[in-house]
């Protein structure tokens, strides 16, 4: 592998194509982000984004790409709301498997556009339900590298030989209060583009143990290509802590030594390496290398560059609490439905504050962290311990489970500008952010700074 940088896959939408494509064309691997993206794209195409509609345009099925111009192009409801786009099930329309397809190939098509460099895409294993279909629309699109963390990507080798193969695939899926997994099949042959000659990309763990390093390497279903090892400083979900499950004053777990990550251990497994979290930097990047990891993987320093995908004021607040002061990342044990602890940056206006968060309707209309659940009647329904709190008790969850969570779905596609209106009513954002991000305040000039910039910084090039 010819990169030593990653530039971290991030949810949602924030390693953007734009960011990806800029640090790709510099000869490190640039990685969007695979989250709910038949969500965002059929917002965009709502909005008319041409880049979106260009990249549409080069699918391989004409009747696929009128169908969803049809459906989506320039469909904004009469009050400038966003129409509603199916949500992820076991059970998904032909439209909405097209639609998981279409959107993943467009990202990686824009990733990969104009230059020859490699490009990556990054999933959450704990989102299951859009998988399948999201790794066949990045394959088909030329996708290098797939990576995934969040969870036990035990099957992804498996996978990934398959729909490298146009052939039949499927992945158990978890369904509470059934003992049984429930087999979510995939046959790309239903969309006809078994002709299309595929590459197999390389697979990456992203991994915070050598157990799991260890687990994976000797699967049956083959091993990764590399791991990614992240501390519990990188931004976004973070592994929870090990034994028991403390929570300090500010709401936080509590990580203690059985948490350090033996690297020696990892090193040990034999494969390539990157380390992340807390790796954006000059001394940290030689550090990994020196140590023996192929590179790093850096999200938050990328976060904040001038391509990566927040909304563009949002992203100059941000730059202005990092400048003017510090600003506080919380590692919240609750916000996310999913139960794993996820960071959240204190910004003003945003989902961080008390009074906007508890000001909010609860409602759930995007669905990317449902669970499926066994209904008494045999049935499988979807719950989300961030939805309306009635709801969530109807379908047999519990109340306790429903405090202070988040709606990341909704959060998280409001801070890349892209925010549900509801009457006078806008989803605000939520933003994560790795621990470190006041480390980027010497890269900012008059609020900004590009992907370059940061790819200069941490190889040293750069004096600041
Ligand atoms: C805004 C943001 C969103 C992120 N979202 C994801 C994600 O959706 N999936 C994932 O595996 N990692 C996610 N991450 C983690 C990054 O890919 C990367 O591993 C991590 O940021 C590295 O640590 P650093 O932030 O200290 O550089 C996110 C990080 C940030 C800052």
């Amino acid at each position: 592998m010819s990169f030593t940088i990653i530039q971290g896959g991030m949810g949602v939408g924030v390693s953007s194509t734009t960011l990806a494509n800029a640090v790709s064309r510099k000869g490190e691997l640039g990685v969007v982000s695979g989250t709910a993206l038949a969500l965002t794209f059929a917002r965009r195409l709502m909005k008319g984004a041409k880049d979106y509609v260009s990249a549409l345009e080069t699918f391989f099925d004409r009747h696929v790409v009128e169908k969803m111009k049809a459906k989506y192009l320039n469909k904004l409801n009469p009050d400038g709301s966003y129409k509603m786009v199916e949500m992820p099930t076991l059970k998904p329309s032909q439209d909405f498997v097209e639609l998981m397809v279409v959107s993943t190939y467009c990202e990686v098509y824009l990733a990969k556009l104009g230059h020859l460099g490699q490009v990556g895409i990054n999933f959450l294993e704990k989102i299951q339900m859009p998988t399948l279909y999201s790794v066949y629309g990045a394959i088909l699109a030329g996708v290098d590298v797939i990576l995934m963390g969040a969870g036990i990507p035990v099957r992804m080798p498996h996978v990934i030989d398959k729909l490298s193969n146009h052939e039949k695939v499927s992945l158990p899926i978890k369904v509470y209060n059934d003992t049984n997994h429930v087999e979510l099949t995939f046959d790309p042959s239903t969309l006809n583009l078994s002709h299309i000659p595929l590459k197999r990309p390389k697979f990456f763990a992203i991994i915070s143990s050598h157990t799991l390093a260890n687990y994976l390497y000797k699967s049956d279903f083959g091993a990764p290509d590399a791991f990614v090892v992240e501390k519990h400083t990188a931004g976004g979900h973070n592994a929870p802590p090990r034994g028991d499950y403390l929570i300090n004053e500010k709401g936080e777990p509590i990580y203690g030594e059985r948490d350090e990550i033996n690297l020696e251990a990892i090193k040990k497994v034999g494969l390539p390496f990157y380390l992340a979290g807390g790796y954006g930097n000059p001394t940290r990047y030689q550090e990994a290398l020196a140590f023996g990891a192929e590179g790093v993987q850096v999200g938050t320093i990328f976060a904040l560059s001038d391509e990566s995908g927040f909304e563009p004021t949002l992203k100059k607040q941000m730059l202005k609490q990092i400048v003017e002061g510090e600003v506080d990342v919380l590692t919240d044990a609750k916000a996310s439905p999913t139960g794993f602890p996820f960071k959240v940056a204190n910004i003003l206006n945003t989902m961080s504050e008390k009074d906007i968060y508890e000001q909010r309707t609860r409602i759930c209309d995007l669905g990317y962290l449902r669970e499926p659940y066994q209904k008494e009647n045999g049935s499988v329904g979807y719950r989300c311990p961030s939805e309306p709190v009635e709801d969530y008790i109807k379908k047999g969850g519990k109340l306790e489970d429903t405090v202070g969570r988040k709606c990341l779905c909704n959060g998280l596609v409001s801070a890349i500008g892209l925010p549900q209106q509801r009457g006078d009513q806008k989803e605000l954002p939520l933003i994560t952010s790795g621990d470190e991000i006041n480390l980027v305040r010497p890269l900012i000039k008059d609020f900004s700074y590009s992907a370059a910039d940061v790819l200069n910084y941490i190889k040293g090039e750069a004096t600041i």
